[in-house]
């Protein structure tokens, strides 16, 4: 008993590294932090600072452009170089699709969808398919696989519904995205007329080439350009992810603000010890190269933020992934994996790490209701927030896996807002790539990815592919 009151008062005193940035310094306003102290606990001594100078040294790359992958680090200074009048143009935009849709469909794959579908997920009424009442488009997502069962009824959904779309390919050539888009500006054209549908399509692609730009151009759709020096799964920032966001009735000011702010916390003028995304890089490959522990599990205990973590999982798995290195990037969201994946964090083979999501505020109150027969013996709980529940499972759930061998590290929220959204985007951005570097990747490439698209269209004798067609059916013939 002692000992676990000393743990948790332990837990509880614990100083994370905050973000600390000049543009609040008159704001009251805090910002996410960072907290190690769970994670640097299991490695020797010194390991985690070896790796401070290393994280300082690939931060000024990123921001200085020195190494490879230098022609895609456009994201580093998006936040700061954004015009009020672009933010203006978006949401001017935002506002004339919402205007005259009832349902938009964001059409993209990857970093095309991925960054929008987390903010928007994550400040969205967790019912509001099943409440929306108008106020806001329904924002829907497409594009992003190739399941004829989900097309089939997305267009039968749609067949009374006055919508848009908004086509995201920065190659304008995805498969997914571009099956899609044809069935819907179609249907959009069909239902609608061809004239609102040229209202009520916007193209976000490329600002020369690609199929997305060519229709566009064509048909005279309202268009935005992914900048050449941004990758997909770094685009968030851009009309990618910021008309989309806008669409739903988000503050896509307050998100580039919480950006703004990050940006200035993790430059190289910040110092290692206050610098939280070169704390987090830095920690994470010690981690994974001292300790050898290969799995990075992101967790939260909100549901809300489930395509955060998706976001995230691709942002650190397709930059990191490659020549045969790298930390998985997985997820779960408790406390419902507690009751599903508990068991292997708890107790499985020890070649993980976790990373927690803490969200400090939420939106709204609900206290522990009294039973009268108290069959469950939870009426101990009586009259306490629920929130407070769940942070003492949080707490518990952390005690629990540092104990059983899972490092920790944990990075806490104010509250889910655009704001701390965009900071929190901004924090893994950076992070990610002083990470690449740290591990000696090109953390903006991704070679990986054309390897099942070139098997693909073999297999489906796209013209220009004959030879590999040829080749995948006699593998596939002797494989027999
Ligand atoms: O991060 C990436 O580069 C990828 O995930 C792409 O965003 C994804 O493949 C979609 O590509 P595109 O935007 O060209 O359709």
């Amino acid at each position: 008993m002692k000992l676990l009151t000393s743990c948790i008062i332990g837990a509880l005193l614990v100083l994370p590294s905050c973000a600390k940035t000049k543009t609040d310094k008159n704001k009251d306003m805090s910002n996410i932090c960072l907290d190690i102290s769970k994670a640097k606990s299991f490695l020797k001594e010194g390991v985690y600072e070896y790796y401070g100078p290393k994280a300082m040294s690939a931060l000024k790359a990123v921001e200085d452009g020195t190494r490879e992958g230098n022609d895609f680090l456009g994201w580093v200074n998006l936040p700061s170089s954004m015009t009020p009048e672009f933010l203006v143009d978006i949401k001017e935009e935002a506002r004339l699709l919402r205007e005259n849709c009832q349902v938009i469909v964001v059409a993209g794959i990857g970093g095309s969808y991925l960054g929008s579908r987390a903010v928007i997920e994550a400040m969205s009424n967790s019912f509001q398919w099943l409440t929306n009442k108008g106020e806001n488009p329904t924002i829907l997502f497409a594009g992003n696989n190739i399941g004829e069962d989900y097309l089939a009824e997305l267009c039968d959904y749609l067949k009374d519904k006055t919508f848009g779309v908004i086509n995201i390919s920065k190659s304008g050539t995805t498969t997914e995205t571009a099956l899609a888009f044809r069935l819907l500006r179609k249907q959009c054209e069909d239902q609608r007329g061809k004239e609102m549908a040229r209202k009520v399509i916007v193209a976000i692609t490329d600002a020369k080439k690609g199929a997305a730009r060519v229709t566009a151009d064509q048909e005279g759709y309202k268009s935005y350009v992914i900048p050449n020096n941004v990758g997909g799964r770094f685009s968030v920032l851009t009309p990618v992810g910021l008309l989309p966001i806008a669409c739903a009735g988000l503050d896509i000011e307050q998100l580039i603000a919480g950006a703004k702010t990050m940006e200035e916390a993790t430059s190289t003028s910040v110092p290692f010890d206050k610098n939280i995304s070169a704390q987090y890089a830095a920690i994470r490959n010690a981690i994974y190269m001292d300790l050898g522990k290969k799995i990075e599990i992101l967790a939260n205990f909100q549901p809300k933020l489930h395509f955060i973590a998706e976001w995230w999982k691709q942002l650190y798995g397709e930059s990191e992934g490659k020549d045969q290195k790298g930390i998985f990037p997985a997820s779960v969201d408790f406390t419902t994996d507690l009751h599903s994946m508990g068991q292997w964090i708890q107790d499985g083979e020890r070649s993980i790490f976790e990373t927690v999501l803490s969200v400090e505020k939420t939106q709204h109150t609900i206290y522990f209701p009294h039973d009268d027969q108290n069959l469950d013996g939870l009426n101990f709980l009586e009259g306490k927030r629920v929130d407070e529940v769940n942070k003492m499972a949080e707490l518990g759930t952390q005690l629990a896996h540092v104990d059983g061998g899972v490092p920790n590290i944990r990075i806490t929220i104010p509250e889910i807002n655009e704001y701390y959204l965009g900071q929190l985007i901004y924090f893994f951005e950076k992070a990610c790539g002083i990470s690449g570097y740290i591990l000696n990747v090109n953390p903006f490439n991704q070679p990986g990815v054309e390897a099942y698209k070139k098997n693909m269209f073999a297999l489906l004798n796209k013209p220009g592919y004959e030879t590999e067609s040829k080749a995948i059916q006699e593998r596939l013939s002797s494989s027999k």
